[in-house]
């Protein structure tokens, strides 16, 4: 099976509500795209805003791997901006369902056939390979779809897309509709599929399943109200799943996912597959008893894939061999007596929704009666708790903690402290540095450290 994504983070990501990139942030995720292999990359429509096209102008001149697309209408302004940014692709649109015959251009068919020709042509004589995007394709009149492809392809369009613009369509419903497709054009198709009914990722491999060459993704999502496919989750799917043979880096995408999190301000949901704080975390005793014998058991795929880590969580749900195995992460060693004494204790504690490795450290603390702290680190942990002079900072620190490479997690909390944030850094001068920083951060009034251990050198008594 030959795939290829194209990412459209910077056109339509940036349609996402309240989200817009700087140019400087849109050359980085192109960077970190075209690092990461995908096949085109969509660069803006320069006629939307004075920024937009500064950042096409900039990308236009970047020396990627990446088929470079600009998106524009089908008017020869549009495709006179293609040609000055010197882009070898135009995606062209034009909505051809019969609500945007009748509400966006208050034309009928005729003429809508009419200036797809005309404007294909112009493109085609100025040497643009052209992508044609029949806009709202999905609830296009099949038969007067097929005059539309047929009158762009006679003009000289180089491959189609189809967008299924409002996510209409089922995994069954857009399978059968690419097949029927695929069957009357003669040219490469693009699926580009909505979110609103949250089959996105399904319906864009349904489509490639049925014959579609290429499917659209944004990283995390974004795009118009709930967005579209995303590219964690094709990609991992096309690779795991379909066996996709090809160089994309998968050990990338939570990084890229990172960045956009911080540059748009949308953040995923922890239980978000492959890039979500939760993908990797298991927690039930059943399930971590297995896990630490053979991960198969609980994981579709492996963590390093993606090159994150596995993570247990303790708390009631948890047993002894998950407690073992995380004090041992620690470096921490306890006979079995003292494991089910920690255990009890961590049963019986009052419940509350987050144990943490806090938590684990002063019941271990107190059933083996040392101080674990005293131990001299190599690398460090440290779990950071900080008090903010207001609630409404919450979100704010939250999300800027997130765009630290030496996070691991943040979660808010409530008592003395409002949030939490489990650091790994080189050393305790890093350590230092980085809290540090998190003091002159506004609205964070005080700070507590809890260095955890990791590769200790030797205890200290
Ligand atoms: N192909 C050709 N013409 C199109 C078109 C298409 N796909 N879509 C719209 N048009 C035409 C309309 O018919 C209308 O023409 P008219 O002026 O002759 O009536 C014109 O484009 C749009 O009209 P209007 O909404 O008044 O334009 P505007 O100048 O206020 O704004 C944009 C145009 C493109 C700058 C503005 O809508 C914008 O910034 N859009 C963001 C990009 C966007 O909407 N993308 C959709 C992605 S799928
Ligand atoms: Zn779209």
């Amino acid at each position: 099976m030959i795939v290829e994504l194209l990412d459209t983070t910077i056109r339509e990501g940036e349609q996402t509500a309240n989200v817009s990139f700087t140019v400087d942030q849109k050359v980085e995720i192109v960077q970190l795209l075209d690092e990461f292999g995908v096949e085109f990359i969509e660069l803006g429509h320069p006629a939307v805003s004075p920024d937009v096209r500064d950042a096409v102008d900039r990308i236009s001149k970047l020396d990627i791997k990446a088929n470079k697309l600009i998106h524009g209408r089908a008017l020869p302004a549009d495709i006179d901006d293609a040609v000055k940014y010197n882009v070898p692709w135009m995606g062209m649109f034009f909505g051809t369902s019969p609500l945007s015959l009748e509400h966006k251009f208050q034309i009928d068919q005729e003429e809508a056939l009419k200036r797809i020709r005309d404007a294909v042509s112009y493109a085609k004589d100025k040497d643009l390979k052209v992508r044609f995007t029949a806009e709202d394709a999905t609830r296009t009149d099949f038969g007067f779809l097929t005059d539309v492809f047929g009158v762009a392809e006679e003009a000289g369009a180089d491959r189609f897309s189809i967008p299924d613009t409002v996510g209409t369509m089922s995994p069954g419903t857009i399978r059968e509709f690419v097949t029927k497709i695929c069957e009357v054009i003669n040219i490469p198709l693009h699926v580009h599929c909505h979110n609103d009914y949250g089959l996105a990722a399904a319906n864009t491999l349904a489509g490639m399943e049925a014959g579609a060459l290429l499917g659209d993704v944004t990283i995390n999502g974004l795009g118009e109200r709930s967005g579209i496919a995303a590219l964690a989750e094709v990609a991992i799917a096309l690779k795991m799943l379909y066996k996709v043979e090809n160089d994309w880096k998968l050990e990338l995408l939570p990084k890229i996912s990172r960045v956009v999190e911080r540059a748009s301000g949308v953040f995923n949901s922890e239980n978000r597959p492959v890039v979500g704080m939760y993908a990797f975390t298991h927690k039930a005793g059943l399930h971590t008893r297995a896990v630490l014998k053979d991960p198969r058991t609980y994981e579709a795929f492996p963590p390093e894939v993606v090159d994150r880590n596995r993570h247990i969580t303790i708390d009631k749900y948890s047993g002894h061999d998950a407690v073992r195995a995380r004090l041992q992460d620690m470096n921490i060693q306890t006979t079995d007596e003292q494991l089910d004494e920690i255990l009890t204790k961590i049963k019986s504690k009052p419940q509350k929704r987050r144990f943490s490795d806090i938590d684990l450290i002063e019941v271990a603390d107190d059933v083996l009666d040392i101080d674990l702290r005293a131990r001299v680190p190599l690398g460090v942990e440290a779990i950071i708790q900080m008090g903010l002079s207001s609630a409404l900072y919450t979100t704010r620190i939250t999300r800027r903690l997130m765009g630290f490479s030496q996070v691991k997690e943040v979660y808010e909390i409530t008592g003395d402290y409002d949030v939490v944030v489990h650091v790994v850094a080189n050393s305790i001068g890093d350590l230092n540095d980085f809290i540090e920083e998190l003091r002159v951060s506004e609205g964070v009034e005080q700070t507590a450290t809890h260095i955890i251990l990791k590769g200790y050198e030797k205890d200290t008594d």
